[in-house]
């Protein structure tokens, strides 16, 4: 069979109409594949993090994280978007079925990585959203891409999107500690508790502009 039959047949499974069944041999593919996406991204960034260190003596990146989304939040989220519960409308619309959180000691270290993401070779940026120069009402501070990774398998070559969210150790600490409040007991946060977090937000953004200055 030809390179080209494949890169066809490949992008036809990732199309797949039919009902999700978790359990199954084609859920356990697909989140396979959103694995091998991962991988590779996160390696690209390791490999950033640690010339950073070694040839300039700085640190860009403090630490990344990865996650696989659950297949339980996977059927929550197309429950609440209405979505067909297809593999097709599964990978057309859910877009952080893979997720890289990479953190950053500095505000400006965010923009930086931002820049290095963007030019990597093979990336292609989907979208973006700017939480930092436009932070959520919620007071969420972060910097989001969508973006699409090659990945080669032994007979094709298919893009994967992953979810990359950068921000600074301080707006990961407010959003870690606004997360656990918000979504785990699954229950409504108060007002005064909103509140407060909107100002802790605020003294998590004054706090990174200082550090900024302490820093040059
Ligand atoms: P969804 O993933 O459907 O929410 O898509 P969206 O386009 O609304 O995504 P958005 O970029 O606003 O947020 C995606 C992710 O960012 C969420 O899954 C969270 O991980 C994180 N996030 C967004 N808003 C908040 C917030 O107010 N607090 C915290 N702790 N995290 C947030
Ligand atoms: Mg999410």
């Amino acid at each position: 069979m030809s390179k080209n039959t494949h890169l066809q047949k490949i992008e036809n499974f990732l199309e797949i109409e039919e009902n999700i069944e978790i359990n199954s041999k084609h859920f356990e593919k697909i989140m396979f594949i959103y694995q091998v996406a991962i991988k590779e991204i996160e390696n690209k960034l390791e490999i950033l993090k640690e010339e950073s260190k070694l040839f300039y003596d700085y640190d860009l990146i403090d630490h990344i994280n990865t996650r696989i989304k659950t297949p339980e939040s996977i059927t929550k989220k197309m429950n609440e978007k209405n979505l067909k519960y297809t593999y097709k409308e599964m990978i057309k619309n859910i877009n952080d079925i893979a997720g890289l959180r990479i953190i950053c000691p500095l505000k400006k270290n965010v923009f930086s990585v931002r820049n290095l993401i963007v030019n990597l070779p093979g990336i292609k940026i989907l979208k973006e959203k700017d939480y930092i120069n436009n932070p959520k009402k919620s007071g969420y501070s972060s910097y989001h891409m969508i973006i699409n990774v090659p990945v080669a398998l032994a007979q094709s070559l298919i893009y994967v999107k992953v979810e990359v969210q950068i921000r600074t150790l301080a707006m990961d600490f407010w959003a870690s500690i606004e997360h656990r409040m918000k979504y785990k007991p699954e229950k409504e946060i108060s007002k005064a508790n909103s509140k407060y977090l909107i100002q802790c937000a605020k003294i998590v953004e004054k706090l990174d502009n200082k550090m900024m200055l302490l820093n040059s």
